[in-house]
């Protein structure tokens, strides 16, 4: 029976260990987590990946998932502007609005006209605003590249 023992064992001590956990992150001694940092956090890393999908698709020619991830650039710049997200007492919101804003449209007219020559250059444009608002708002040392290969498990041939 010394089998059936453990195997009721591990499962009851892993869910203490998870209630333990969950408890802790409950406790009142902990800071919740300031509200515009989290979203400027979860902006960034949206704004990778699809910043990085956009290229994928544009590169082959694949329109319709190209305007797609221009389209959530398009709507997380939205998000920032309309709900005044600041950080480090910078309007993040405005910044991205100035500097961000214009390169997403120029992908987009790209996209509308299905011109990969065009598309290369306002690429770049959004890739220079990236590296721009990470200099205005002191974070230069995040240096944002054109994408060189597909690390998704996801085909982004038309
Ligand atoms: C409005 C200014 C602004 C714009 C525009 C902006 N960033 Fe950022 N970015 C920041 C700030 C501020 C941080 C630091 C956030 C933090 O401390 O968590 C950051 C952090 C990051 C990080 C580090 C977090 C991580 O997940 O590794 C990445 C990557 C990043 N940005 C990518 C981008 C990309 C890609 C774009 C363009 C599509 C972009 N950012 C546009 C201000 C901006």
């Amino acid at each position: 029976m010394p089998k059936q023992v453990s195997r009721f064992l591990l499962p009851a001590s892993l869910i203490f260990f998870i209630s333990s956990i969950v408890s802790n992150c409950n406790s009142p001694k902990q800071q919740p987590i300031d509200d515009d940092e989290y979203r400027v956090q979860r902006t960034m890393v949206l704004y990778q990946r699809y910043s990085h999908k956009l290229y994928l698709a544009g590169k082959a020619g694949n329109w319709g998932l190209a305007e797609f991830y221009e389209h959530e650039l398009e709507e997380l710049t939205a998000d920032l502007t309309q709900d005044k997200i600041t950080y480090e007492g910078k309007d993040l919101g405005a910044l991205s609005n100035v500097i961000l804003r214009p390169a997403i449209d120029s992908v987009g007219k790209a996209i509308q006209s299905q011109e990969i020559e065009q598309f290369r250059k306002g690429y770049n444009l959004i890739i220079k605003a990236c590296n721009n608002c990470h200099l205005a708002t002191e974070h230069d040392f995040i240096n944002i590249t054109i994408p060189s290969n597909n690390p998704y498990n996801q085909q982004f041939q038309p």
